[in-house]
């Protein structure tokens, strides 16, 4: 067993008071992946938010291991086609620091990253310009350029075809290899059973955690 990079205890979380989540306890060690299952509205993004701490808990406690670096792909993220940015752009924000310019190593990963996502022929398009799948390998491409010890990542294959979803999945079996975290959401079972354990919510009252069978 790893390191503990994610520890979630007692988490009770409630949107205007209606609850979503009650009790969930979840450890994440380093180097290991977990996914997060449940139906529409069992709470997948909501937990994926507390875990990033977009969200607070009502209850409970969600701690990240001390200097633990922790990239998110959110669910929803119609914001950014607003700004006018290129593919090549919106990935490079994934190694923006303050007061920094990007270096080589930047480059060099930024390089990488799209052309495993095979964005290179798409590198000056505008984020409105793609169609969804590539809007999506862009967004991922973001998350994953980024140096981290823990990705969240909210349903990162869903609008991917199946090449694209190998590619994706070979990443972050990378990024574990090399001793990170991974965290995502997903519908799909046969995607839910690459990770080393599934955690399944079913709405406010309860949830199961599966080892993945070896
Ligand atoms: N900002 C919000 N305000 C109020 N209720 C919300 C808000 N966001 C989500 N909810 C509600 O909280 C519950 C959990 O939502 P969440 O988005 O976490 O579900 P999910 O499992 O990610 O669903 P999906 O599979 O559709 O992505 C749902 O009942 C949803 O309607
Ligand atoms: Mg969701």
């Amino acid at each position: 067993m790893g390191a503990e990079v994610l520890t979630v205890e007692h988490v009770a979380f409630r949107y205007a008071g209606i609850p979503v989540l009650r009790d969930v306890n979840l450890r994440v060690e380093a180097a290991t992946t977990v996914a997060v299952t449940g139906a529409n509205g069992s709470g997948k993004s909501t937990l994926l938010h507390l875990l990033a701490g977009v969200e607070e808990p009502a209850e409970g406690s969600v701690r990240r291991r001390a200097g633990c670096r922790l990239a998110l792909l959110p669910q929803r993220t119609s914001g950014i086609d607003a700004l006018p940015l290129t593919v090549a752009e919106c990935v490079q924000i994934g190694r923006f620091r303050p007061r920094r310019r990007l270096n080589r190593d930047d480059h060099a990963a930024v390089s990488t990253i799209m052309e495993r996502l095979d964005l290179v022929h798409l590198a000056r398009r505008r984020l409105r310009e793609l169609s969804g799948g590539q809007r999506q390998r862009t967004l991922i491409a973001q998350a994953l350029v980024q140096v981290a010890d823990i990705y969240v990542l909210d349903e990162p294959t869903v609008a991917l075809d199946a090449t694209s979803r190998q590619r994706v999945h070979d990443l972050l079996a990378e990024r574990v290899r090399a001793g990170a975290a991974v965290v995502y959401a997903s519908h799909d079972d046969a995607d839910a059973a690459l990770a080393d354990r599934t955690v399944r919510l079913a709405g406010a009252v309860e949830y199961t955690i599966t080892d993945a069978p070896v």
